[in-house]
């Protein structure tokens, strides 16, 4: 492998469409000031960060919402009738509030708190789908789902011997569509799939997709972990039934996230988990539940988590996704470029549409030996199978190395990344 005899025709991303309508690029060196963690050095280097796929960084805003609800506010919610459960619970509700301008819908009451994407995912399989789902049954995914949402449907298709579909993609990591729309038959239960893949990037055209579904009568999931960080997602667009996300991918605190589903749908479901804060009584003999969104956030939740995800929609809806998106589409352009010019890589996945991440292999080096150099030069990225095995398995490749962009990366990290490969060549090369 070489990165200084760079191949004049790499995979470029001239081809690459996008449906988003040209806007200003935000400062990303500007925005890079409110992440305290870039303050730090990694191995005695300024800190390069390209993993926001997995866990996305912090701005002080993020930070300092929690703090304050530790600091001045913090107490349990929807039970006390002292000033500090009031003060918090009005915190914990405005954050529901923040989180569904996200994701434009209406009506708060349309999200429900829970720990992440996978809760999400795990919740609707538990009571929507689990519901409708019997014998000979079908649920749809697609060929480059995230693990969270292929394990707990084939856990819920063996309990009630129904038969998990995959829609293949292709040699660019793209959906094969036709596939898809042939997939969903009268057994369909639930089409679920990811809105932007962790491991490739593609961005589904989900619109169409929930399209094809509906026309079937056929409910849509979308795993939008990836895609809330980086587009304007909007849920009455985009038509689905259930869409969910994760706080730790869009700048908020871990251990946070949010489905979002129309209020009918929520009402028509039964409750997720047992426990305190989802009844609205309790006898030995029968307990009647609470409405929704309440119903379905058993126990004490994760108060300071939900309020730190709310700054954190608030920070991206102030910085503004499109402008955020056409920052990043440049920085992933560049990379995409300059990694695809080196002799020995190998892009994986270079679908039409993608957003901020960059996976790739290089000829004869192991992903984890070059993520090893990298992180002494002070770089950070994946290296791994990124918890989608089934995508590593469509390249015949056990693993990639990832870098993965968040709207603090510049053109300059793209540059220490190129020299930190240099150095991965000097030493495996
Ligand atoms: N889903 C996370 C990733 O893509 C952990 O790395």
């Amino acid at each position: 492998m070489t990165v200084a005899r760079e191949k004049s025709a790499g995979a470029t991303p001239a081809d690459r469409v996008s449906d988003r309508a040209p806007v200003e690029p935000i400062d990303a060196t500007r925005a890079r000031r409110d992440f305290p963690i870039f303050e730090r050095r990694v191995h005695g280097r300024p800190l390069v960060y390209l993993d926001s796929a997995a866990s996305a960084q912090k701005p002080r805003q993020v930070i300092d919402a929690e703090r304050d609800c530790y600091e001045r506010y913090y107490s349990n919610v929807h039970r006390g009738v002292h000033a500090l459960s009031v003060e918090a619970t009005d915190g914990y509700e405005a954050a529901r509030h923040k989180v569904a301008r996200l994701l434009g819908c209406g009506c708060h009451r349309e999200i429900v708190f829970v720990r992440g994407t996978t809760e999400a995912i795990n919740l609707v399989a538990s009571t929507f789908v689990r519901q409708r789902l019997g014998e000979g049954d079908e649920v749809l995914i697609t060929g480059l789902e995230h693990h969270s949402n292929i394990v707990p449907w084939q856990l819920l298709c063996e309990e009630k011997r129904a038969h998990l579909k995959v829609a293949p993609i292709d040699e660019r990591g793209e959906v094969d569509l036709a596939e898809f729309e042939r997939l969903l038959s009268e057994r369909t239960r639930i089409a679920a799939f990811a809105h932007v893949s962790n491991a490739l990037g593609t961005v589904n055209p989900v619109r169409a997709m929930v399209e094809m579904a509906a026309a079937r009568g056929v409910p849509t999931l979308i795993d939008g972990a990836q895609a809330a960080p980086h587009l304007a997602v909007g849920v009455g667009e985009i038509g689905c039934d259930f869409y969910c996300i994760s706080g730790h991918k869009m700048y908020g605190p871990s251990g946070i996230g949010a489905l979002w589903a129309r209020l009918e749908r929520l009402e028509e479901m039964p409750p997720y988990q047992g426990g305190g804060e989802m009844i609205a009584s309790v006898s030995f003999e029968k307990t009647t539940f609470n409405v929704p969104p309440h119903k379905f956030e058993a126990g004490t939740p994760n108060i300071a988590g939900a309020i730190g995800m709310g700054a954190a929609a608030d920070y991206l809806q102030r910085l503004g996704l499109a402008a955020i998106g056409t920052h990043e589409q440049q920085v992933l352009d560049y990379a995409t470029e300059r990694v695809g010019a080196i002799d020995g890589a190998r892009l994986v996945g270079t679908a039409r549409h993608k957003e901020a991440v960059l996976s790739f292999t290089l000829e004869g080096i192991h992903p984890h030996d070059a993520g090893t150099i990298l992180d002494r030069e002070g770089i950070a990225v994946r290296a791994g199978h990124h918890c989608a095995q089934p995508v590593m398995d469509r390249f015949g490749i056990p693993a990639t190395i990832r870098a993965s962009f968040g709207l603090y990366n510049t053109i300059e990290d793209v540059d220490r990344l190129m020299e930190g490969l240099e150095k991965v060549a000097e030493i495996f090369g």
